[in-house]
């Protein structure tokens, strides 16, 4: 490898630093203070811009001039507001440091290194420090000792695979302070903005490096004082993804060999008969006349508008179609002669089509990179929704371009066109998918505006959080693939996709060539499917979803008991579906994941960076699922400050491991001190429900002080878009024998369901009065004194209705404290509690 070497020329221009190098050149742009733009290249001068993800308001750098540049013989150095950077002229070695003279990213001897066409960058483990990120990755939660190749694959049913369907060459890293004042504490962000073949390697003791296949090395470096701070400032460069509809969030139901309506239909209503709630329904590719996309085959599948309108109408159940990028060749498919005739395809160098092979058998690919061919594939998908599909799930879109035998990807004779220019497969591969997903986003808001659609997809680069949910593909009916379900969602949450999940009781298992031979032993276990279903209920994505031919995969495939516990956990989910939805506008506002690791919270928390069979949801709910066949127990790893068994009222110290018992139909959830809870009461079978609801708020008074704020809207329209939103804030402080309660809520958006009924658990004295001293209703104002007594309801003028229920948390008082108000008088709400 050839280093970048020796700085024999320093060039400070308006808006970037232009270093010349003794091999290639170095150049410099500040986006923020926070981010900075590293490019090199072994070439004379750099190619144009490379922007396909990020996002406007970062494409134009500041002017370097505001920021404080020294120019010695020896070194350069750049300050921003927030951190340095300094270059070693002998060596071009780039340092950063933060203002407490931390370093945060060191180069290991020079700026980059090349060989051919390969450029790659070289960095210093720092002490005490974490790395994490890169998309989806089978292994660790941390990165240490692995290697990833981030070069986008079909790798049905994977085993410890280092490459797979999706790429996102972001490295996020936290450091944990090692003195008290933790001024040693901080967090970086690495996003190598190359699209080619990458192989990021932490398999060396002492650096870790990013080698590109070719292209210029081109990374953003982001700062934040933690490693919540980096995703935002992550996310807002590569963008959020937008507001889901409500019912993507609830149970999604799926397998490849539904084989017609009736089925489909017969599903839906078992999930009614049996009260199980469901939201969504998937097709697999038998609904389709021959594979053939946009087509639906007519006798399996017949009269799909009449169908769908009825699944949606009687069962309340949305229907989600599987499309695979491949348009099958045939002169009998207006499809692809359409796509022949109008060259919206992909094309070999002698400008020929190019054919892959897929499930239709010969195909063709749509060039997703020309604007046409995505305005033309929006087309195709309007006409889906028009039939009543209510979501798109991508997939083979990496895309698969054989099914047999060995596949060139890595190199084919296959070419995108992007604004005029061509462009070889094998630098644009990894974005095919995240531009099939901007066309079938477009699709979708072109045929309803005003209605939030819904994407999966299985491939995708950095910024497919913009368009789409991900799911993690083929993975095995194992208890491996079971554990690493959670490092797996947790990287992909860290490298801003939060909307992720995995395939409920796995997809498949066994050896490839044998799948369908082998396949009936290795179906999940009733065990493993109901540790699936505890696992997976609480993540961001939620689908059972199995292979052809396997056994039956629904919640009552397995047996009473399990179909016992997978109701019971699907239903804890619906009932807490607004303190998720609320996660939802985190991730969609901030960036910051629903599913999140312990360190994410806690940052400055050592023992919780390597720790990757627990996850928080959101900020408050700590969820460690079992992952081990037979267990009964399981140790739990709970940080600073008490924890709440989320069933019992049982309280914990934390900043220490319990073990906690888990018979089959226990899935530990824990809640931390302080928490304010919104959820549903339990009846809802589908989000559509939901008007018949009651909001209930419980209210962990075991912490001095805290507040929550709880964002809502209509859940399926982008009203939210133009403020049509509303955020209510619940607040405490509890003062020896009282407690000061405030409710606010400012928008113009008002929830459907009727009354609050607001729970105030652990209150730690006997409470004997209550006083409403700020209860404002319009012109309407008073005072009100209520004596309360045991499961005497006391209605005030207001509607306002308090009463005592018995505590599922005995331990500090026998009585909940519960008031009741109309949801239309919640704008603001003050009341004292008093012993
Ligand atoms: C791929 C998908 C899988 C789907 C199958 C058939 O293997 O990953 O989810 O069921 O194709 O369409």
């Amino acid at each position: 490898m050839i280093s970048s070497g020796e700085i024999k020329r320093t060039e400070i221009n308006h808006n970037n630093l232009m270093l010349t190098c003794y091999n290639g050149m170095l150049k410099i742009e500040i986006i923020t203070p926070d981010i900075i733009r590293f490019k090199g290249t072994s070439g004379e001068r750099f190619e144009d811009n490379y922007l396909f993800v990020i996002e406007d308001e970062f494409k134009n750098p500041l002017s370097i001039e505001d920021s404080l540049i020294s120019d010695t013989d020896d070194s350069i150095s750049i300050n921003t507001e927030s951190i340095n950077i300094n270059i070693d002229k002998s060596f071009s070695k780039i340092t950063i440091s933060d203002k407490h003279n931390n370093i945060l990213l060191e180069d290991f001897d020079s700026a980059f290194s090349f060989e051919g066409e390969e450029i790659k960058f070289i960095k210093k483990f720092s002490e005490n420090t974490y790395y994490y990120g890169l998309g989806e990755r089978f292994g660790k939660l941390e990165a240490r000792g692995q290697k990833r190749i981030l070069y986008n694959l079909d790798c049905m049913m994977y085993d410890k695979t280092d490459q797979l369907y999706l790429s996102i060459p972001f490295i996020i890293a936290s450091s944990v302070s090692s003195k008290e004042e933790a001024t040693d504490s901080f967090s970086f962000g690495i996003y190598s903005n190359n699209t080619f073949k990458t192989i990021a390697d932490f398999t060396s003791d002492e650096f870790f490096s990013m080698s590109c296949s070719s292209g210029e090395m081109d990374y953003y470096f982001i700062y934040g004082k933690t490693p919540k701070d980096v995703i935002k400032k992550y996310t807002s460069l590569t963008g959020r993804m937008k507001m889901p509809p409500l019912w993507s969030i609830g149970y999604h139901q799926s397998r490849w060999g539904y084989k017609d309506f009736s089925k489909i239909k017969q599903i839906a209503q078992t999930f009614r008969e049996k009260e199980i709630p469901c939201d969504a329904i998937h097709l697999d590719i038998q609904y389709m006349d021959g594979y053939r996309v946009f087509t639906w085959d007519e006798k399996h599948y017949p009269s799909p508008i009449a169908y769908l309108k009825n699944l949606k109408n009687e069962d309340k159940i949305n229907i989600i179609t599987i499309i695979d990028p491949g348009v099958k060749k045939d002169s009998d498919y207006d499809i692809f002669k359409e796509g022949v005739k109008k060259d919206l395809f992909c094309k070999r160098k002698n400008g020929d089509t190019f054919y892959g092979t897929v499930w239709p058998g010969t195909v063709a690919y749509p060039d997703f990179f020309k604007e046409n061919t995505r305005d033309w594939w929006a087309t195709l998908v309007s006409s889906l929704i028009r039939k009543g599909v209510s979501g798109v799930w991508n997939d083979m879109n990496e895309p698969v371009l054989k099914m047999k035998g060995k596949s060139n990807i890595d190199d084919p004779d296959m070419y995108h066109s992007y604004k005029d220019k061509l462009y070889k497969h094998k630098e644009l591969r990894n974005l095919y998918a995240y531009f099939m997903a901007k066309a079938t986003e477009l699709g979708l808001t072109k045929e309803r505006p005003n209605t939030r659609g819904f994407i999966l997809t299985r491939s995708g680069f950095a910024g497919i959080q913009k368009y789409s949910a991900v799911w993690t593909g083929d993975n095995n009916s194992t208890w491996e693939h079971l554990r690493m379900t959670i490092p797996m969602l947790l990287n992909l949450g860290l490298s801003g996709v939060s909307f992720c999940g995995a395939d409920v009781g796995g997809f498949a298992s066994g050896s490839k060539c044998l799948i369908f031979k082998v396949m009936k032993k290795l179906d999940p276990s009733p065990e493993l499917y109901a540790r699936w279903i505890e696992l997976a209920c609480l993540t961001p994505f939620f689908r059972t979803h199995t292979i052809f031919k396997s056994k039956d995969q629904e919640p009552w495939s397995f047996g009473e008991e399990v179909e016992n516990i997978s109701k019971k956990y699907i239903k804890l989910r619906y009932q807490l579906l607004p303190y998720l939805y609320n996660c939802f506008y985190e991730a969609h506002s901030s960036g910051v994941p629903v599913m999140r690791p312990l360190f994410l919270n806690y940052p400055g928390d050592k023992k919780t960076y390597l720790i990757d069979d627990e996850y928080f949801v959101g900020e408050d709910l700590l969820v460690a699922p079992v992952v081990n066949k037979g267990a009964v127990d399981r140790c739990v790893y709970l940080p600073d400050g008490e924890w709440i068994n989320y069933y019992n009222g049982d309280i914990y110290s934390g900043n220490k491991e319990i073990i906690v018992n888990t018979p089959l139909e226990m899935l530990p959830i824990f809640i931390k001190d302080g928490s304010i809870i919104p959820k549903y009461e339990n009846f809802i079978q589908s989000t559509s429900d939901i008007k018949e609801s009651i909001l209930l708020v419980d209210v962990y008074l075991n912490k001095s002080s805290n507040s929550y704020e709880l964002y809502e809207d209509d859940g399926f329209s982008n009203d939210y878009q133009n403020g049509l939103s509303s955020k209510t804030e619940f607040k405490y402080l509890v003062k020896g024998e009282s407690v000061e309660f405030t409710i606010k809520r400012i928008g113009d958006f008002l929830p459907s369901y009727k009354v609050m009924k607001l729970t105030l658990k652990n209150v730690s004295f006997s409470p004997k009065k209550i006083v409403t001293n700020t209860f404002d209703m319009g012109s309407e104002k008073y005072k009100d004194i209520v004596k309360v007594s045991k499961n005497i309801n006391y209605k005030t003028s207001t509607g306002m209705c308090w009463f005592l229920e018995e505590s599922s948390m005995p331990k500090y008082s026998p009585n909940d404290v519960v008031v009741i108000i109309p949801n239309k008088k919640i704008d603001k709400v003050h009341f004292t509690l008093f012993g």
